[in-house]
């Protein structure tokens, strides 16, 4: 990144052990696996892409429809389909690796030994940088929320998954809780390197003309601007309470939304919902917290800057 007189802009973080190029990331289930957006932009420019969800077998998620609008967000319930770990390293692994960005492998299962086996074949074949658990789904029967919402199982997904990588372990956690900070606690004791916060908010709209629910699985995720003000309460309440990095997310929409985060205290960024808005969101927030370094100072002072003011 240079700034007008063609200075170097530094926007490089530290989270773990993982070295991002730029704090802007994509949120994972909202960019597949890259390829409908690599029409739109080089995926280089990205500090890292969150990949789908992938598990040990495919998945076929829930049964239509499984996202609808609400105001300023959407649900979904889609269930965390994905054509399997085998299908990533064949067919998406390769063509993610063609760009100079950082892979972020999303993992689900359905038992602890699950997320452990998907992440032991990805190390085989060398195909991540870093791996977001998610414990943290609303809309699966099996595995998902039932991990992230109890701080004892959620150390357990991440001390399995730590026993199979020098990678940075990163679970997902789900904003569901009463105590966000008290499984971020429970994440780090158990070898976590970072925490992404949040997954989508447990939800539910009603057909008022056909008198049942609009999703056909009943509840789905809450995500969007909607959620972007209770997103950032928790991202500040785990910057003071633990001492990890923090992958912020929920509603960001634009680099002011981003700088929010940032600022409550978070050291990277990941754009979700935004992308289905505007394919180009992404990179929008990168060249807007680009521009705020230029005029605010580094990056590295700013995260977190809040809380000291
Ligand atoms: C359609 C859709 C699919 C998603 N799939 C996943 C997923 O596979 N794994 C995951 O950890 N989060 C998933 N999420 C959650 C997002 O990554 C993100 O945490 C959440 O939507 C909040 O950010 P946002 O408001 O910017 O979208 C999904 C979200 C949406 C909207």
């Amino acid at each position: 990144m240079h700034d007008a007189a063609g200075n170097a802009v530094d926007l490089s973080v530290q989270l773990g052990g993982l070295t991002l190029k730029n704090p802007v990331l994509v949120a994972s289930g909202t960019f597949g696996y890259g390829r409908e957006f690599a029409g739109f932009f080089d995926l280089g420019l990205l500090g890292g892409v969150m990949v789908k969800g992938i598990s040990l077998e495919p998945w076929e998620g829930n049964p239509l429809p499984r996202m609808v609008e609400t105001p300023a967000g959407m649900l979904n319930a889609i269930g965390l389909q994905n054509p399997g770990v085998e299908h990533y390293l064949k067919h998406d692994l390769p063509f993610l690796r063609s760009y100079d960005t950082r892979i972020i492998v999303n993992v689900i299962g359905r038992t602890v030994e699950e997320y452990a086996r998907v992440v032991a074949r990805i190390e085989a074949e060398d195909g991540a940088d870093a791996y977001e658990l998610n414990i943290s789904c609303p809309n699966v029967k099996e595995g998902g929320i039932a991990f992230g919402s109890d701080p004892a199982m959620a150390a357990q997904v991440v001390a399995a998954v730590r026993a199979e990588t020098e990678r940075p372990v990163i679970p997902k956690l789900s904003p569901n809780v009463t105590s966000v900070a008290a499984v971020a606690a429970a994440c780090r004791e158990a070898g976590a390197d970072a925490v992404s916060l949040v997954n989508t908010f447990l939800a539910m709209a009603i057909d008022v003309d056909a008198e049942r629910p609009i999703l056909a699985n009943g509840f789905g995720g809450l995500s969007g601007p909607a959620i972007r003000p209770i997103a950032v309460r928790m991202v500040w309440e785990v910057y003071r309470e633990v001492d990890l990095p923090i992958i912020g997310m929920g509603g960001i929409m634009t680099a002011r939304d981003a700088l929010e985060f940032i600022l409550a205290g978070a050291s990277a960024v990941a754009v979700g919902t935004a992308n289905f808005v505007n394919p180009y969101a992404a990179v929008e927030v990168l060249r807007g917290i680009e521009d705020a370094v230029r005029r605010r100072g580094p990056l590295a002072e700013m995260i977190g800057r809040a809380h000291r003011r």
